[in-house]
């Protein structure tokens, strides 16, 4: 876990691009499961990233045109027994400032009455709009305050910004701090996955599987899966997000698995394999894996600085193309099937994401037609697959697909970090070559 020094340069390199206006940044709430039951608390990645504290409902101001001291200011749940009795322990105000090194706090209670104080003299405010609803009218209504005095009081905020493109585009370079934690949350999916295909038989259900990996991930100490696991078996393996993970598991399936864990501190790994129940690729099975395969090689060869990840994916299309034409499932010029997208049958996702505290993690793709350029600390998924089933038509002109190949899907994921050479591929210690899936 992090030092409170790594909070502090991430809020001063914050401040710093600010300006004048002042930032405000919340805490996620508890969201509600069913009835008066909650599902296990998430903290806001962007909060959790500038303050590194784990509770719910708090706000954090950045106050730049405030004098140093005070620019740092934490609105929390104050401690209160009857509550910390259902919920457990809070910090409180005087454990927030004796712990987490914030300049000002104040109990909760007290924001719609401050608020107006502390955006006096901003310039402007830094505020996500439609993402808090909670929060989002008293900071309407202070900011619109503020304007109506403006006449007489000769200063208000005058204008509203996403911080966003700020936050985000720090959170998507990673620090030596940062990657550290990452690696560490790869390697620990990673084992996962090894143990996971060691312990895979057929005649198991798919949960048996899901249980295993995320006893591993918790066994490890993470907060467990970082996302809901995917265990799909033969044919439930081309439902893309599926979770049900409830079919039992066949001689002579496949079984793909997209699971990784998140630790205390949020860094997520995302790592998919796919291998064979029974220790055995079916022809048709091992000429798609291979075909896949490859395309994941060439892609995470693509990664490196100045690179893009645009120029990953369509290298990964490219090859996942060309083998399709190979097998006889895609017919034409490589070009024109992926400018008429005609594998998109076969093919429907992207290959990969930025990844990070969040796993689908936050960071711009692109600049109206600019793609941003690769840089070393950069992390980012190379995922492609092939999933052959009949739940999309075949596009015209394409072959229809012999029921051999049906309930076949794969997807091969990794973890990447761009490094200063080229490439560091976190998740490396899962197994993904034929040899080392078969037995
Ligand atoms: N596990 C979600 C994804 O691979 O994007
Ligand atoms: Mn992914
Ligand atoms: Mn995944």
């Amino acid at each position: 876990m992090a030092d409170s020094s790594v909070y502090r340069r991430r809020r001063d390199i914050f401040l710093s691009h600010l300006g004048e206006y002042a930032a405000i940044i919340p805490a996620a709430e508890l969201v509600t499961h069913h009835a008066d039951c909650e599902y296990p608390f998430r903290q806001n990645s962007d909060f959790w990233y500038l303050t590194g504290f784990d509770e719910p409902n708090a706000v954090a101001l950045f106050l730049p045109h405030k004098p140093k001291g005070e620019q740092y200011v934490l609105f929390v749940l104050p401690k209160e027994s009857a509550a910390e009795v259902w919920t457990g322990f809070r910090w409180g105000t005087k454990g927030v400032l004796d712990n987490f090194d914030v300049d000002i706090s104040h109990p909760l209670n007290e924001l719609p009455n401050l608020l107006p104080h502390y955006l006096k003299g901003a310039e402007g405010i830094a505020f996500r709009v439609g993402k808090h609803p909670s929060l989002e009218p008293l900071v309407l209504k202070t900011w619109s305050e503020h304007l109506q005095k403006l006449p007489r009081s000769g200063f208000a905020p005058l204008s509203m910004i996403a911080p966003c493109p700020i936050l985000h585009d720090l959170r998507l370079r990673k620090d030596v701090f940062e990657i550290e934690r990452m690696r560490i949350a790869s390697e620990i999916s990673a084992e996962g996955h090894e143990i996971v295909r060691g312990f895979a038989r057929p005649g198991m259900n798919e949960r048996d599987l899901q249980a295993q990996i995320e006893k591993y991930f918790l066994e490890k100490g993470t907060r467990g899966p970082a996302y809901g696991s995917i265990v799909a078996s033969g044919d439930n393996a081309c439902v893309l997000h599926y979770t049900a993970n409830n079919s039992d598991i066949r001689d002579g399936e496949l079984v793909l698995i997209d699971a990784g864990c998140s630790l205390g501190d949020y860094y997520n790994g995302d790592i998919t394999r796919t291998f064979p129940a029974n220790g055995k690729f079916s022809v048709e099975q091992k000429a798609l894996y291979e075909i896949t395969l490859k395309a994941q090689e060439a892609a995470i060869r693509c990664v490196r600085p100045g690179g893009n990840a645009e120029n990953v994916h369509m290298t990964a299309l490219k090859h996942l193309v060309e083998g399709l034409i190979d097998i006889g499932l895609l017919v034409g010029e490589v070009d024109s099937i992926i400018e008429q997208e005609a594998y998109s049958h076969l093919y429907m996702h992207r290959t990969g994401h930025w990844l990070g505290l969040d796993v689908h993690d936050v960071g711009a793709y692109r600049l109206g037609d600019y793609h941003m350029k690769l840089e070393p600390g950069m992390v980012l998924t190379v995922e492609p697959g092939i999933y052959i089933s009949d739940r999309l038509a075949v596009p015209e002109g394409q072959p229809e697909i012999d029921e051999r190949w049906k309930g076949i899907g794969i997807r091969i994921e990794d973890d990447v970090l761009v490094t200063k050479d080229s490439v560091e591929v976190l998740s490396s210690s899962a197994a993904k070559n034929v040899i080392d899936l078969e037995n």
